[in-house]
Formats: C-alpha cells, structure tokens, sequence
C-alpha cells in the first residue's frame, strides 16, 4: 500500500525520466503529487511515450549526459531532492554486444558519477539504484535467484549492471552509511506495459508486426521469463523507498529483488499466443530458435520472499491483465486517444488494487 501522505510534495530527481519506465514513473509521481526533476537524452524511438505524456506536466525535465558530471552536479544542487531514482541506463542486451564500452561508461561510470555527487549533497536521504533481474550469475537453474546469491553477467549489460551493484555497495560502504543516507538496488525482471517501442522486445516488436500487417517473427520462443506489468516495480521501488526512509537499514535490505508469480514466468511463445488473443488478426507466427548470434539466457527466474515477507509488497496483475491492459492501451494508441489520460487511469485503475 503507497501512502499519498509520505509522497506527497517529495522532492524526487528521476534519471531516465525520457525512457519507458521514466515516463510510466512520472505520470506516478505525477499522481501522487510529487515534486520531480528529470534528468535523462532525449527518448531514444520515436514514438515514445515521454511525447505523449509530456504536455501540461508539472515536472522539470533536463535534457543531458549522465557521464556529464558537472552538468548532473549542477542540476542536483539546484534542484535539492530528498530522493533520488537512478533508471538512466543503456537497458537493452543486444545494443550491449554492439556497444559494449559505450554501456559500461552509461551503466557503470554514469551510476558511479551519480553517487560521487550525491555523497557531497545534504538535501538526499535515500538512494535507489535500479538494476536488473540479469545481475545474476546465471546458471539455468528452475528456481529463482535470491539477494544473496553471486552476481555475474555473460553478456556486456547484465556485467554492467552487476558492476553497478558492486559501485553502489562500495559507495554505501565508504561514503552513505556513516551520513546515515540510504541506498539500496532493486532488480526487477522483465517488464511490460503499453508505450515501449524500444528495439529488439518481444512486445513492441509484436505490436510492429500487427500494425504493419506482417509476418512476426518470434525469437527463442522456449525463453522463459519473469514478465510483469511496469507498475509492478515501479511502486515496488516506491514501496522500498517509503518503508526504509525512516529506519536503519541492515546489510541484508541494501537489495531487493522484485518479480512476478512463478505461473507467470512463461516463455516468450506463451505470452505471444496469450497477448494475440486480446486482437482479431491472424497474424502468422514464425519461431526462430537460433535467431541470434548473441548469448541470451534461456531461464531466468526471481525468489522474491524477501520484498514479500518483509515489506508485505506482492504483485497485483496477472500476466493475462497485463496484456489485456497493454492490449487495451495499444488500441487507445491506434485510435488516436489522448495517452496522457489513458496511461493515468490505468495507473488509478492499479492503485485502486492496493
Ligand atoms: N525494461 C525492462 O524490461 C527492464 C528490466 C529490468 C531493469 N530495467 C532497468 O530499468 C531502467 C529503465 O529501463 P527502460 O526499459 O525504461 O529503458 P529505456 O531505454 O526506455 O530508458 C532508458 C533511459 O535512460 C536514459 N539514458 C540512456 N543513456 C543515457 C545517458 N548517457 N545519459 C542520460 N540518460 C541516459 C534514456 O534517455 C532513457 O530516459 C534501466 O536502468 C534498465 O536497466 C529495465
């Protein structure tokens, strides 16, 4: 359950506020009347949901590099946040083979720009770092990974990431924990939700497929995945921040892994034939199980007991409602629906369900 009253009038610098889970989180604070200062590049597809949402938003949106330090810097004290959200990353596994330095510098060294600013500036109280489900070492097993288990990283994302973890304790260590500041990660798994257009995802390129009328072609479709709504953790991320601000945090709260239920850890060829059943087509379907050159994982999957146990935190749509939510935004989409309104009645529509 997110307490309006703790959120209310926060003071939140966002990074990666132009992305997708960016957007989906600013129409969030947005409703619960926080104050936000954005920081991220312009988004990168176009469309982009960012577009959509942008117009009469309260938000402060800055435009720039996270590996600009002085320009963070600068926007970071004149802002003054309470809390900062760290989303601004090169996310996707596929451009990591094709830019491997370039998402190191991104996701290690902007993560690592960040905290060494942060740990001069009096206004923050709390941290969090968003990282990956894929910090993981991966080892294919059937049951989920847990906080404690070791990090790893095959592909030059997942290593990323992983090295961002590895900042954020360090910094923890040396520099927050004296000042009683808190940090802490959050690794989620693989999110869905109407307004991605990013490159290379099962779901938008799907939706691609159905709009132009052509062939889909589905890649490793026995992948099994921890798939979940975006708002799935991005008020888990809300929910970690509310209920450690005020307390002593202890080693074993610095990570918090956030996942779906385990029947909805379906492969990619589930979710396909579960999302085309929301639209009258008859698109055709071609499996590629070998379609990439690239290492992907073929199992992965979250122990999520502890953000459960701990902050009473469980997830609320199904796989199936999620789909049927992004089916329904999709359509909206089409129709040429103002996507502002209809991205925050679905997010009413979620809140509602606490
Ligand atoms: N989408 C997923 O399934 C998923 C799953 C787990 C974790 N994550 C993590 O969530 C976060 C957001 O992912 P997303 O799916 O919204 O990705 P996205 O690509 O839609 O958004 C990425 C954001 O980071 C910003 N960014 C990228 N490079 C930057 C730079 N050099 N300087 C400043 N800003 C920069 C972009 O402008 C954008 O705002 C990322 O940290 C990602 O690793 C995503």
């Amino acid at each position: 359950m997110i307490a309006k009253s703790f959120w209310k009038n926060k003071r939140v610098f966002l990074t990666g506020h132009t992305g997708f889970k960016g957007s989906w989180m600013l129409m969030l604070l947005e409703e619960l009347e926080v104050e936000v200062c954005g920081y991220a590049l312009e988004p990168a597809t176009e469309p982009a949901l960012f577009h959509e949402i942008e117009k009469n938003s309260k938000f402060k949106s800055v435009i720039s590099d996270i590996r600009n330090k002085d320009k963070l810097e600068k926007e970071i004290r004149d802002f003054k946040p309470e809390i900062v959200i760290h989303m601004a990353a090169q996310p996707l596994v596929r451009q990591s083979y094709l830019e491997p330095l370039e998402t190191m510098e991104i996701n290690v060294m902007g993560t690592a720009n960040l905290l060494d600013i942060l740990r001069n500036v009096d206004s923050v109280k709390f941290i969090l770092n968003v990282t990956t489900d894929k910090v993981y070492k991966n080892n294919e097993w059937i049951w989920g990974y847990r906080e404690s288990e070791q990090l790893g990283g095959k592909d030059p994302y997942s290593a990323s990431k992983a090295c961002a973890e590895i900042v954020t304790y360090s910094y923890y260590n040396s520099f927050f924990k004296e000042k009683n500041v808190k940090i802490v990660t959050a690794r989620a798994g693989n999110v869905i939700g109407g307004g991605d257009w990013s490159k290379d995802r099962l779901i938008p390129d799907y939706l691609k497929s159905l709009e132009n009328n052509e062939d889909f072609v589905l890649r490793n479709p026995n992948s099994i995945r921890p798939w979940q709504h975006v708002l799935e953790p991005l008020v888990a991320y809300l929910l970690i921040i509310e209920k450690l601000f005020s307390k002593n945090i202890s080693e074993h709260e610095l990570s918090w892994n956030v996942g779906p239920k385990l029947e909805d850890c379906v492969s990619t060829n589930d979710v396909i034939n579960q999302l085309s059943k929301n639209f009258e087509n008859n698109l055709k379907i071609k499996s590629e199980t070998n379609g990439t050159a690239y290492h992907e994982a073929n199992f992965l999957m979250l122990d999520t007991s502890k953000i459960q146990r701990e902050l009473s935190w469980s997830p609320r749509w199904t796989l199936s409602q999620s789909l049927k939510k992004i089916a329904e935004w999709h359509k909206e989409y089409v129709n040429k629906s103002n996507m502002k309104n209809v991205t925050i009645n679905q997010i009413r529509e979620f809140l509602n369900e606490q």
